[in-house]
């Protein structure tokens, strides 16, 4: 399995598996829950503000995955994932075996197979809601699934991971920096300024065009990282009811009803789905 290290208060030891769990040097213990995930999480790592996505929005994007709506997506992340592995692979400084992956804010872990399958082994999902980390242990049971909290300290050791994704999750930018080898890559993705903009647009009579990816460049650039590539991934779909009901819980824009009923009536939408994706290398 992916190598973890212990989450208890200044341990940080490497943990092992054994029958009954994971354990470290100093006797610290973690059970594997019975779906087949880790929970890392310490007490004062709870302090969030939020316990990562509802279990509605979940949901929703499970379903939303299930009918396939990323396979292009996925299509066009493949090259740099290909890139990202054949370049560890090749790095003669690295401890042999496989590459070892990070998803951060995995989710409910459909990226984890699709991206890179094969490595299960040396693949680490992480997310902060029980739900995802419940339904990705479930359809990939070879990887390992951590329920953390990427906004505190990585339960991964220090240069030890050769490609990291973060698709629609958090960036913990110094986190990463850390564990990431030297010439690791990372790969970011994040709605593109006009992602649901035909929905946005009913439901918020204006739809808000918000560009992020300009600022992640200098975010990372600000760490140290070297920013290799960015690509604009679009695509326009025809959504029915059941999809537009799911595009909107698994981006929040359910929670008002308001919005919401004036979709009522729309049995089926156009609409654009459309991401930034971004790739960056540890140089530093
Ligand atoms: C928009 S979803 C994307 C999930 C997945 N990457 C995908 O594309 O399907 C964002 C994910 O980040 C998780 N998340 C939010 N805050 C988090 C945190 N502090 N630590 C770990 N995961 C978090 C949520 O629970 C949710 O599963
Ligand atoms: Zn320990």
């Amino acid at each position: 399995m992916f190598q973890l290290r212990c989450t208890v208060r200044n341990c940080q030891a490497t943990l092992k598996l054994h029958e009954k769990g994971l354990t470290c040097p100093h006797g610290h213990h973690f059970d594997r829950a019975k779906e087949g995930y880790w929970s890392l999480i310490q007490p004062q790592d709870r302090k969030s503000t939020k316990a990562g996505d509802t279990d509605t929005a979940v949901l929703a994007r499970h379903r939303w995955l299930q009918r396939g709506n990323a396979h292009e997506l996925m299509k066009s992340l493949k090259p740099w994932v290909t890139q990202a592995l054949a370049c560890s692979l090749s790095n003669s400084t690295s401890v042999p075996g496989p590459p070892r992956i990070l998803d951060l804010g995995c989710g409910e872990g459909s990226f984890g197979p699709a991206l890179f399958g094969g490595y299960a082994k040396s693949y680490c999902g992480i997310d902060l809601s029980k739900r995802a980390v419940r339904l990705a242990a479930r359809g990939w049971p070879d990887a390992t699934w951590v329920l953390a909290n990427a906004d505190r300290t990585l339960p991964i050791h220090n240069e030890s991971v050769d490609c990291a994704v973060s698709l629609f999750g958090r960036r913990p930018v110094s986190e990463l920096a850390r564990i990431l080898k030297r010439n690791g890559k990372c790969i970011i993705a994040v709605p593109a300024e006009d992602d649901l903009i035909e929905l946005r647009e009913k439901t918020q009579n204006a739809g808000h065009r918000r560009s992020r990816w300009q600022t992640i460049v200098s975010e990372f650039g600000s760490a140290g990282y070297q920013f290799l590539e960015h690509q604009l991934w679009r695509q326009q779909m025809n959504l029915d009811r059941e999809a537009i009901t799911d595009a909107l819980a698994m981006t929040y824009r359910a929670a008002r009803y308001s919005q919401q009923s004036k979709l009522e009536s729309v049995s089926e939408m156009k609409v654009t789905l459309a991401a930034d994706l971004l790739l960056f290398a540890r140089t530093t």
